[in-house]
C-alpha cells in the first residue's frame, strides 16, 4: 500500500515540476499547494471575510439543499466568465458542493439518473480517484489515449481517434486546466477539434476544473472550458475552491449545468438536490460562505495593487477606493509617511505596450498624488523620502 502511495507522490512531484508553480505535494492524489516555507495558508481575502462572517453570522442552521446563493452565483461568474452567453440567456444552474469530489459525484448522480448506461471515457492518465467517484454510481468507463511521456505533452492524435468511439449519450471526462497527474493540457485549438466532436457526434463533456488560476491565470485556465460552453447545449462542470481558495478543509465546490434552456437548468438542479439527498442531505456551510464573499468582491470591497521589483512581483490587498499614500502604508508605514508620488500603470495597459519602456513611450505611465484612488490592477512604483 504504501509503494503505492510513494509512487503517486513521484508522478504528482513530476507534473508540479513541469508546470513550474510553487508547490510542493504532500499526498500525491490530492495535491496541496505551499508557500516556500511549506505552510499551506490562509489567504488574506479568506481571513477578512472570516472575521466579517464571524460579525455577522446568526445562525448555525442547516444551509439549503442548493447551498449558498452568493457563492452559486459567484462560482457561474468566476468559471464561465462574466460575459458568458448562457449565464445572460438564464440556462445556467448550480449547486454547492462538499468540494470539487462533491461536484463531481453529483454531475456523476445526474448523469447516471438520466442515462444509465452512459460510458463515461477518461483521459489516460487521469487522477484516479476519479474512478471510484464517478464509477461506484454505477456508470462505466472507457479510456481515450493522452498523455505522450516523450513530449511531456498532450498525444492529441491518439485521444482525437479513440474519442471517435463516443457517441451520443456517452460522456467525455476532461480536465479543465493543469490536468493531475500528467500537466498536459489542450491548446485553444485542441479544445475547439473536441467541441467539434461533441457537436457532431453528441456526447456530453463533463469537465473537471479543480485548479482554476494556478496555471496561467483565472481566465486563461477557463478558456478551453468556456470555449465548450459557448459551443454546445450541454456541459456539465465540477469545480472547486480547495486549491484557488486554499478551502481544502472546508470542502468547498460546485457542480454547475449549462443546459439547452432554462426549463432545462432547473430540471437538473432539481435532479442535482435530489441526488444531495440522497447522498449528504446539505452541503456545508462556512467555506461557501467565505468564498461568496470574496467572490463578489462588492460585498468585501478588495482590490489588488503590484509592486514589481528586480526578483519578485507582489501583489497587495487594499478596499476599493483607498487613496495611493494609504496603499503606500500598507506596504510600509515610511512609505506612507514619505510619500512623493507614484508612478502608476494599469495591468491592461502594459500588457498592451509589452514592456514597461513601451507604455511609458504610449503615456500609459502616469505620475499620480497621495489622492489618487488606486484601481484593482495598477502596478505601482512609488518614490517616498524618510
Ligand atoms: C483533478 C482533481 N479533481 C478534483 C479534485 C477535488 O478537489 P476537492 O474535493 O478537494 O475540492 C482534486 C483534488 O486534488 C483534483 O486533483
Amino acid at each position: 500500500m504504501w509503494g503505492c502511495f510513494r509512487q503517486w507522490v513521484e508522478v504528482d512531484m513530476v507534473s508540479s515540476e513541469n508546470r513550474s508553480t510553487v508547490n510542493i505535494s504532500l499526498f500525491g492524489f490530492l495535491r496541496l499547494y505551499m508557500d516556500e516555507q511549506g505552510i499551506c495558508p490562509v489567504f488574506e481575502a479568506v481571513r477578512i471575510a472570516q472575521r466579517a462572517l464571524q460579525e455577522e453570522e446568526v445562525t448555525k442552521a442547516y444551509m439549503a439543499p442548493a447551498g449558498d446563493e452568493l457563492f452559486n452565483l459567484g462560482m457561474q461568474r468566476l468559471v464561465l466568465g462574466d460575459d458568458s452567453s448562457p449565464l445572460a440567456d438564464g440556462r445556467v444552474s448550480s449547486i454547492q458542493t462538499p468540494g470539487g469530489c462533491g461536484a463531481l459525484r453529483i454531475g456523476a448522480e445526474i448523469i447516471h439518473a438520466a442515462a444509465p448506461h452512459a460510458r463515461v471515457w477518461v483521459s489516460d492518465p487521469t487522477w484516479p480517484v476519479h474512478i471510484p467517484l464517478v464509477g461506484s454510481v454505477g456508470l462505466g468507463f472507457e479510456t481515450y489515449r493522452y498523455y505522450e511521456p516523450h513530449s511531456h505533452g498532450v498525444d492529441f492524435a491518439g485521444m482525437v481517434d479513440d474519442l471517435k468511439n463516443a457517441g451520443s449519450g456517452d460522456v467525455v471526462l476532461l480536465h479543465g486546466c493543469c490536468h493531475n497527474p500528467c500537466g498536459a493540457d489542450l491548446s485553444l485549438s485542441q479544445w475547439g477539434v473536441i467541441a467539434d466532436m461533441a457537436e457532431q457526434q453528441g456526447f456530453l463533456p463533463f469537465i473537471d476544473i479543480a485548479y482554476q488560476g494556478l496555471g496561467y491565470g483565472l481566465d486563461e485556465d477557463a478558456a478551453g472550458l468556456r470555449l465548450l460552453v459557448s459551443r454546445l447545449p450541454e456541459v456539465i462542470v465540477a469545480a472547486s475552491c480547495s486549491k484557488n481558495l486554499g478551502l481544502y478543509r472546508e470542502r468547498t465546490g460546485a457542480a454547475i449545468f449549462v443546459c439547452s434552456d432554462s426549463a432545462s437548468a432547473s430540471a437538473a438542479l432539481s435532479q442535482a438536490k435530489s441526488a444531495a439527498r440522497r447522498v449528504y442531505s446539505m452541503p456545508p456551510a462556512h467555506g461557501a460562505l467565505l468564498a461568496g464573499r470574496v467572490l463578489s468582491d462588492e460585498h468585501l470591497g478588495l482590490i489588488s495593487f503590484f509592486t514589481v521589483g528586480e526578483d519578485e512581483v507582489r501583489a497587495w490587498t487594499i478596499t476599493r477606493k483607498t487613496p495611493a499614500d494609504d496603499a503606500a502604508g500598507v506596504i510600509h508605514t515610511d512609505m506612507k509617511k514619505g510619500f512623493i508620488r507614484a508612478e502608476v500603470v494599469a495591468y491592461k495597459d502594459l500588457m498592451a505596450s509589452g514592456t514597461y519602456a513601451e507604455a511609458r513611450k504610449q503615456g500609459t505611465v502616469r505620475l499620480e498624488g497621495k489622492t489618487y484612488e488606486v484601481q484593482d490592477g495598477d502596478i505601482m512604483e512609488i518614490r517616498f523620502n524618510v
